[in-house]
C-alpha cells in the first residue's frame, strides 16, 4: 500500500536514460518502487498513461532567495515543474548580512528589503522554513555580500590580507551553516575591483568542505574566452568544482566564441570540474547599466524607481519621449533594470547541449515586467528545443534539468527517480508542454505541466498551487564532498 502510485507514465529516470513505461510507488517523502506495480494500491492513484513522468526539475540558477519568503507558493516556479531552486548567485545573497557600506544594485534587486535578509545563514535559512515554500531551496553564499560586509564604504580597490581573513571566516561559518559554496559577479561593482588571487583565496575555504563556487564572470562579450580562463584557474588552483553561471557571448561580434569558450572547458575537465548553467533566450536581464545598454541591438526597461510607468518599454522610445541620448535616458532611470536582446541562438544551442550544461532560468522575481525566463525556462527547453527543435532528446534535457544538476550541487537524494530517493516528480504532457511567458507578457503560466509532486505531497495540480509548503532548505551536509 503506497500513499502516491503513479501509473502507466513514460519514466524519465533522470539519469539520461531513454524513457520506459513503469509505475511508481511513494510513501511518506520518498520513492519506494518503481516498475511494474500492477497488483499495488494507494490512497491517491495518479493515472499517467500517456504522459511523462520525470524528477522534479532543479533549477540551477535562480534569485529566489527573497521569493521563497515572500510568496512561498513560488508559482513561477511550480508552474514550469520546478522542485527545487539554487539560490545566492551571482555573488548576492542575503547571508550573512553585516553590511558596512549601503547595499549594491543587484542585492537591492533581488532582496528589495531588510526584512529577507539575516545576519547569518541559520537565522537565515530559519526565515526561509518558517515561510513554508512550496518548493526545496539551497544557497551559495555571496562574495559581493562578503565584500559589503568587511570592507567599509570604499570598495573600488583590492580587499586587505586582513579583509580577505575577516570573509573567509564568515564563508567558512556559512558552509558549516550549510551553504552550498560561494558565488561571485565578477561583472558587477563592487566585485569587479576584486583581483582573481582574492577570489583564489576565498574559493580555497570550500575545498575542506566539498564546497562549490559558481561565477557570473567579470566578462560575458569582449572578454567571455579570458573570462572562462579566470574562472578555470581559479578552480584549479582553489582546487573546487566550478559552475559557470547563465554562460553566453554578448555582442554579435562575439557570436560563436562558444566553440572556444567549450573547447577550454573540455580540455580543463581533464584535470578538474567544471559545469555551466543556461537559460533558453538570446535576450539578457540585470540592472540598467551603461555597457549592457552600449551593447544591446534593443534594450526593454524592466523597472525603474523613478519612473515606474515605463516598465516593458522600449529604452528607443522613451529615449525619444525624453528629448535625450539613449544613455542619458538610461541615466534617468536609474535605479532600474532592462532585458537586452544580443545574444546568438547558435550559441544558445550549442552550449545547451554541451557536456554538464545544466539548465537554470536566472529569473528575477522582484521586476515589474520580468524576463520571460522567470516564467517559461523549463517548458521552453522541452518543448521548443528538444521536442519541437530536436537539438537534443527530450531524456537528455530531462537529465540536464534533473539528475545532472543534483549531481553538481551536491543534492544527495534528488534529482533521479529510484526507490530511495526523495519524491519530488514533475508529471508532464510531451506532446504540449511549452512556455507562453513571451518579452511582452511575461507572467504566463506554461502549458504541459499536469501535476507536481514535492517531498512526496501534491504542490501543483490542475493548474494550480495546492501545496501546503512541503519545501525544504537543503543543507550542505556536515563531511559530504
Ligand atoms: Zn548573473
Ligand atoms: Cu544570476
Amino acid at each position: 500500500m503506497f500513499d502516491i502510485l503513479i501509473k502507466k507514465g513514460m519514466v524519465f529516470d533522470g539519469t539520461g536514460a531513454p524513457p520506459v513505461k513503469a509505475d511508481i510507488g511513494i510513501k511518506g517523502d520518498l520513492i519506494i518502487a518503481v516498475g511494474d506495480l500492477d497488483d499495488s494500491n494507494a490512497v491517491d492513484v495518479i493515472n499517467a498513461s500517456g504522459l511523462s513522468v520525470a524528477p522534479g526539475f532543479i533549477d540551477a540558477h535562480t534569485h529566489d532567495d527573497a521569493s521563497l519568503i515572500i510568496r512561498p507558493d513560488m508559482e513561477a516556479k511550480l508552474s514550469q515543474g520546478v522542485t527545487t531552486v539554487i539560490c545566492g548567485n551571482c555573488g548576492i545573497s542575503g547571508a550573512p548580512y553585516n553590511l558596512t557600506c549601503e547595499p549594491s544594485g543587484l542585492l537591492r534587486l533581488v532582496f528589495k528589503s531588510e526584512d529577507f535578509v539575516a545576519k547569518d545563514f541559520k537565522s537565515y535559512m530559519a526565515k526561509v522554513e518558517e515561510a513554508k515554500p512550496s518548493v526545496n531551496s539551497a544557497f551559495f553564499t555571496g562574495h559581493t555580500t562578503l565584500r559589503m560586509n568587511a570592507m567599509g564604504k570604499n570598495l573600488n580597490r583590492a580587499a586587505t590580507k586582513k579583509e580577505i581573513d575577516v570573509m573567509k571566516e564568515e564563508l567558512e561559518l556559512a558552509l558549516c551553516q550549510g551553504s552550498i559554496g560561494l558565488s561571485t559577479g565578477l561583472f558587477y561593482e563592487p566585485a569587479n575591483a576584486a583581483p582573481t588571487a582574492e577570489i583564489v583565496e576565498l574559493a580555497k575555504v570550500l575545498e575542506s568542505y566539498g564546497g562549490i563556487y559558481a561565477t557570473h564572470m567579470r566578462d560575458e562579450a569582449d572578454f567571455v574566452v579570458e573570462s572562462v580562463e579566470e574562472a578555470i584557474k581559479i578552480g584549479s588552483e582553489a582546487k573546487v568544482p566550478i559552475i559557470i553561471s547563465h554562460h553566453k557571448c554578448q555582442g554579435q561580434h562575439n557570436h560563436g566564441k562558444s566553440i572556444v569558450t567549450l573547447e577550454a572547458m573540455a580540455k580543463a575537465r581533464k584535470t578538474q570540474s567544471i559545469a555551466v548553467d543556461i537559460y533558453p533566450y538570446a535576450a539578457s536581464s540585470t540592472v540598467l547599466n551603461e555597457v549592457s545598454v552600449l551593447r544591446a541591438e534593443k534594450t526593454i526597461v524592466t523597472w525603474s524607481d523613478p519612473y515606474p510607468e515605463v516598465s516593458g518599454r522600449d529604452l528607443k522610445s522613451i529615449a525619444a519621449e525624453f528629448g535625450v541620448s539613449k544613455l542619458d535616458a538610461m541615466k534617468k532611470l536609474l535605479p532600474g533594470g532592462a532585458i537586452y536582446f544580443m545574444m546568438d541562438e547558435g550559441d544558445i544551442e550549442r552550449i545547451m547541449t554541451s557536456n554538464n550544461a545544466m539548465i537554470g532560468s536566472d529569473g528575477l522575481p522582484e521586476d515589474s515586467h520580468p524576463h520571460p525566463r522567470l516564467w517559461g525556462t523549463f517548458p521552453r527547453v522541452l518543448g521548443h528545443y528538444a521536442r519541437d527543435r530536436q537539438v537534443m532528446p527530450m531524456h537528455d534535457a530531462v537529465n540536464r534539468m534533473t539528475g545532472l544538476s543534483a549531481k553538481n550541487f551536491h543534492l544527495a537524494g534528488r534529482g533521479v527517480l529510484k526507490p530511495g530517493f526523495f519524491a519530488d516528480v514533475t508529471i508532464f504532457n510531451h506532446d504540449t508542454i511549452i512556455d507562453l511567458a513571451t518579452f511582452e507578457r511575461p507572467k504566463q503560466k506554461s502549458l504541459g505541466i499536469e501535476q507536481v509532486i514535492v517531498n512526496g505531497k501534491t504542490a501543483w495540480i490542475g493548474g494550480k498551487c495546492v501545496g501546503a509548503g512541503q519545501g525544504r532548505v537543503l543543507k550542505r551536509r556536515v563531511g559530504e564532498k
